[in-house]
């Protein structure tokens, strides 16, 4: 079993901290166990922050070993359940080591944030190469396969669980130069659609967020690309401006509220569904004056 079980400083969830600490606790994921990959950073990080404050119990997945300990660490500070576990996706002995941390550290996974994900290189179709392309598959497709993989046979022998995974506007539409990027999350979207159609019946959902032009690291290395020389921070606004009738880029959170959403009751009746947190984009690419 590779992958590793980050120290925690303070476990238990302690609850008049986090609300003396500016983390207002509704309670909608109360004690529910959660595993969020990719939560080291941008949306896997801002969403775990959410997931906290709704009572979540949280296991912490991320290949940025420092990163995914300094969110877990900071979530604990705050009085939340959040444990840090150094994992890469694609590499199914570590994607088992995290399943079974979560399954160790809290007897059962109510809930999987299937969000790990890479942009690839920004390039013209006919310069991508075969390596390029399949690394890109290896992260964004395959390490959410593995991570269903290990997750679902455990919410099937539970007959509970709701699973999210993060799918992008790229998902839906054609868009230039990200090919593998594309590719890869037209693959998660029609993954999430297929395992719907089985899991549904063992008493499990599972649905995709559909993020728009995000302001994570990710989309300003893009746009670094895209506009060498323009500030990133400058450059992600105007791709969201570009996109979506808001008129900005999304925060994170945003989409964390979203995904938020879909781990909980509340959503008791959506599956399958992939869902915009795209400010419009999608509803309106093309048909804007
Ligand atoms: N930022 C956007 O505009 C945008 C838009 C649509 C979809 N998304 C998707 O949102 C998800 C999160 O992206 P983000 O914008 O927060 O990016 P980010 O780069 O800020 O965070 C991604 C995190 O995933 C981790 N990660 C990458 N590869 C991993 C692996 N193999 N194993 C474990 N962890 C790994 C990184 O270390 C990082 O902490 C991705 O799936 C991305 O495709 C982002």
């Amino acid at each position: 079993m590779t992958g590793t079980l980050v120290p925690s400083i303070n476990p238990d969830v302690d609850k008049p901290r986090m609300r003396k600490r500016g983390i207002v606790l509704t309670g909608r994921l109360e004690n529910r166990s959660i595993i969020v990959t990719g939560a080291g950073n941008g949306i896997g990080q801002a969403t775990a922050r959410i997931l906290a404050r709704e009572g979540a119990r949280l296991l912490l997945v991320d290949k940025d070993k420092q990163a995914v300990a300094l969110t877990a660490e900071s979530l604990q500070q705050a009085g939340g359940d959040a444990r840090a576990f150094a994992a890469d996706v694609t590499d199914e002995d570590a994607v088992a080591g995290f399943t079974a941390a979560a399954l160790e550290s809290f007897g059962a996974i109510d809930g999987l944030f299937a969000n790990a994900g890479i942009g690839g290189a920004v390039i013209p179709f006919a310069e991508r190469t075969e390596a390029e392309f399949r690394s890109v598959i290896d992260v964004n497709l395959i390490g959410v396969f593995l991570s269903l993989r290990h997750v679902l046979p455990v919410m099937y022998s539970a007959g509970r669980g709701s699973i999210v995974c993060t799918g992008s506007i790229g998902s839906a539409r054609g868009l230039p130069l990200t090919a593998a990027y594309n590719a890869s999350k037209h693959a998660v979207l029609g993954l999430v659609r297929t395992v719907a159609s089985e899991a549904g019946p063992h008493g499990v959902r599972i649905n995709a967020v559909l993020p728009g032009m995000v302001d994570t690291q990710m989309l300003r290395t893009t746009t670094t690309v895209l506009a060498p020389g323009v500030d990133p921070a400058l450059g992600v606004q105007e791709a969201g401006k570009s996109v979506s009738p808001i008129g900005r880029a999304a925060r994170p959170e945003e989409v964390g509220e979203v995904a938020a959403f879909l781990l909980s009751d509340a959503a008791s009746y959506v599956h399958g569904a992939g869902i915009p947190v795209d400010g419009g984009a999608l509803a309106t690419m093309g048909n804007r004056p």
